[in-house]
């Protein structure tokens, strides 16, 4: 079997997957956190893995940037390999002065300006919410591993909003809802899990912030990312 987009046989795909949007952190989790890995997908350079954490079989695939490429993958994920959950661990930014960099986030619900639902299933929904169930394992897991957790509402986005020519205007473009993220897919990810009535959930590393201007260092942002990693995948064996 394969779908337009991965070339996986059904059963190389395990029913809980991780996403991060980048394919060599794909490979970075697959060298670093789990064993008996075999590589599962070339297509398009989406390099994706699954192996075994703790004895549980988890696939690592990577999203790519934007809502349409993790509408794609999480669509073809969902419909045609029976996955189960998909937890995305992606980076964000942040404007609440309540959010410093390099904070781990768990997105409650994920609000889009988006025409997406509109033309996938003439859905009409900005604000859709993470699985309740996924998101409590994943704030156990957390607490088992006395990592801190930052969970509230995050804005996808299609835009980078660092590039944008009038942050003020573009902040003013979204309902004065207490967001505490800005990133690119986590809707599109909320919105097919649950069209598919699947487990979607969403982990961030707050890697620019609006009241911290600190400049990371690679050990500073890797420490970070290992937790959100570690958390990701503790939650799968609860
Ligand atoms: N905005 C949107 N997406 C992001 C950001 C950001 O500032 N940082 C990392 N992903």
């Amino acid at each position: 079997m394969s779908t337009p987009h991965i070339e996986s046989k059904k059963e190389e795909i395990a029913p809980y997957v991780l996403m991060p949007g980048d394919p060599l952190r794909a490979k970075y989790i697959a060298d670093n956190f789990l064993e008996d890995v075999q590589m599962v997908n070339r297509v398009r350079n989406m390099f994706a893995y699954t192996g075994t954490y703790k004895g549980k079989r988890v696939t690592v695939f990577p999203s790519g940037m934007g809502v349409p490429s993790m509408g794609i993958y999480s669509y073809e994920l969902f419909k045609f390999y029976d996955v189960k959950k998909i937890i995305r661990i992606g980076t964000c930014g942040s404007f609440n002065e309540n959010i410093k960099c390099l904070d781990v986030i768990l997105a409650e619900k994920a609000y889009c300006k988006t025409y997406f639902d509109k033309l996938l299933d003439d859905g009409n929904d900005n604000l859709v919410e993470a699985s309740i169930d996924l998101n409590r394992k994943i704030m156990n897991a957390a607490k088992r591993n006395g990592i801190d957790l930052k969970i509230g509402e995050v804005i996808t986005s299609d835009v980078f909003d660092l590039y944008c020519d009038d942050k003020e205007k573009y902040r003013s473009n979204y309902p004065k809802r207490d967001f505490i993220a800005v990133e690119m897919e986590a809707y599109g990810l909320l919105y097919i899990a649950r069209k598919f009535q699947r487990e979607g959930a969403c982990l961030l590393t707050v890697v620019d912030s609006l009241f911290d201007d600190k400049n990371l260092t690679i050990e500073e942002r890797e420490k970070s990312l290992n937790e959100m990693i570690k958390v990701a995948l503790e939650s799968m064996i609860d």
